[in-house]
């Protein structure tokens, strides 16, 4: 049996787990009609993504069921009126959450099933979606008519690579590929293999032509043009001017690529089985204090919705690895992670957690006259100088007001933490030490933790031999 073959055994539902899922969402979409005609509202209840495509793992049991409106109701009707449909069997069904993507839906637990009740409206093509969850039934007939039973296999087998290397998912926690994305892939390629081979040999922005008679370069022309900041290009065959990876990160994208390179040189069950390294807190500890890691952490009073927390803290890091760089502290690394309703982390690595006591400035040279009188008076107050090196440039040493990283975020939190959810909050800043690794563990993120300090994915050791 070679590795696919096996760790197809895994990722396989079996046929318990099929009859689990039927039954679940038979039981929601009748109750959803009932509600339905009993406020005499016409609709079309029907089952997409995964499970709908036969392209789901064992344990992801993530219905999609999409109910379809009729386009004589308005946006605000189906907002409100249908929405509250899905609302009130959801309260019957048992333990629910209210969600917000680009519109809002339910979320409803029931016998180890997670459903989204999303509402959505029945439009007769593509072209006349009103919001993004009308494309999907277009996708559901796409993947029917395109993927055969041995496809979808593969397609199982992709998505675990990526799950297991991190590259998998669409939303701004990972920035990696959709569950579409992955369907498109084998669509095109037809084999986990083959996929893995391609991209092996991929260049940034790489662009794959998911189409059959496209005007193919008029269209990569227009996709480029459209997202600009994409570094991986697959339309969508549905509507092909939409861009399926438009958020693939090039993190993402370069972990997939060199995964890919590493997986054919070394076969190996270790990619698509993610296991934290087991490290003990000791040791963790051990690897952190000789470095400088610093933590920032907000405690969250409400929950968002996930892209939009992440969006922020994406926003917060990138503006403070831009502030500290801008007064010289040289960053490493860094990366945030939120369990998604009490609390929140952006973790940085610095080369040293304070810069130089004292700021060297490098001022003109003599013979330049107005600028260099310039200088003398900018710099006649600082500690010492201004003095005259050895290349005539005037020079001058000014001590800092603040040295330390730690003092810095806590000083200069305003300029960095502007976003609007996280700006009335004040996030608690330190070093990494054991109170904070046992909190983040608490939470869940060990796994991210580790990522972290330890700089090593699993994965990384069959890179080499
Ligand atoms: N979808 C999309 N683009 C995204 C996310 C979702 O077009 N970035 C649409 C697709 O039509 C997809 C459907 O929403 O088929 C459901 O997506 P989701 O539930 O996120 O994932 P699945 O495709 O169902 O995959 P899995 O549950 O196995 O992760």
């Amino acid at each position: 049996m070679d590795v696919e073959e096996k760790v197809l055994e895994m990722l396989k539902p079996r046929r318990e787990e099929y009859e689990l899922v039927e039954s679940a969402y038979r039981k929601i979409a009748e109750k959803i009609e009932e509600k339905a005609s009993l406020s005499g509202i016409q609709v079309e209840v029907t089952l997409q993504g995964s499970i709908a495509h036969d392209t789901w793992l064992s344990g992801d049991r993530d219905l999609d069921v999409f109910v379809l409106f009729p386009t004589s109701m308005t946006l605000e009707e189906l907002r409100v009126k249908g929405f509250n449909i899905l609302l009130e069997v959801a309260k019957e069904i048992g333990r629910y959450e209210l969600r917000f993507a680009e519109h809002p839906y339910v979320r409803v637990f029931l016998n180890g099933v997670e459903a989204d009740l999303v509402p959505a409206f029945k439009v007769s093509d593509p072209g006349k979606i009103v919001s993004a969850v009308d494309r999907t039934p277009f996708h559901t007939q796409y993947v029917s008519k395109t993927l055969t039973p041995g496809d979808k296999d593969q397609v199982r087998l992709l998505k675990k690579f990526m799950k297991t290397i991190g590259v998998y998912g669409a939303e701004l926690k990972t920035k990696g590929f959709s569950g579409y994305a992955v369907e498109l892939l084998i669509a095109k390629y037809r084999s986990f293999r083959k996929t893995l081979e391609e991209a092996s040999n991929w260049e940034t922005p790489v662009f794959i032509n998911t189409l059959e008679n496209a005007d193919w370069e008029f269209l990569k022309k227009k996709l480029r043009r459209k997202y600009p900041d994409s570094v991986i290009y697959m339309p969508d065959p549905v509507d092909p001017l939409r861009n399926v990876t438009a958020n693939v990160s090039l993190k993402a994208l370069s972990t997939f690529i060199l995964g890919a390179r590493c997986f054919l040189k070394n076969p190996s069950i270790d990619f698509f089985i993610a296991e934290p390294q087991p490290v003990s807190l000791d040791e963790i500890i051990k690897y952190s204090t000789d470095r400088c890691l610093v933590v920032l952490k907000y405690e969250l009073p409400e929950a968002l919705p996930p892209d939009v927390l992440w969006g922020e803290l994406q926003r917060v890091e990138a503006n403070i690895v831009n502030l500290l760089e801008n007064r010289d502290f040289e960053i490493i690394d860094s990366s945030t992670w939120t369990d998604e309703k009490y609390a929140a982390y952006i973790m940085l690595e610095a080369s040293s957690c304070s810069t130089p006591e004292y700021k060297l400035y490098v001022g003109p040279k003599v013979t330049v006259k107005e600028r260099s009188d310039n200088f003398i008076s900018k710099h006649s107050e600082n500690e010492y100088g201004p003095w005259i090196g050895k290349d005539g440039r005037l020079r001058s040493l000014k001590k800092r007001a603040i040295s330390s990283i730690v003092d810095a975020l806590k000083e200069w939190v305003k300029e960095y933490n502007s976003p609007p959810h996280l700006k009335p909050l004040t996030p608690s800043i330190s070093r990494l030490n054991h109170e904070v690794v046992i909190e983040i563990m608490e939470k869940g993120g060990y796994a991210w933790l580790m990522e972290f300090v330890l700089k090593k994915p699993s994965w990384m050791a069959k890179c080499t031999g």
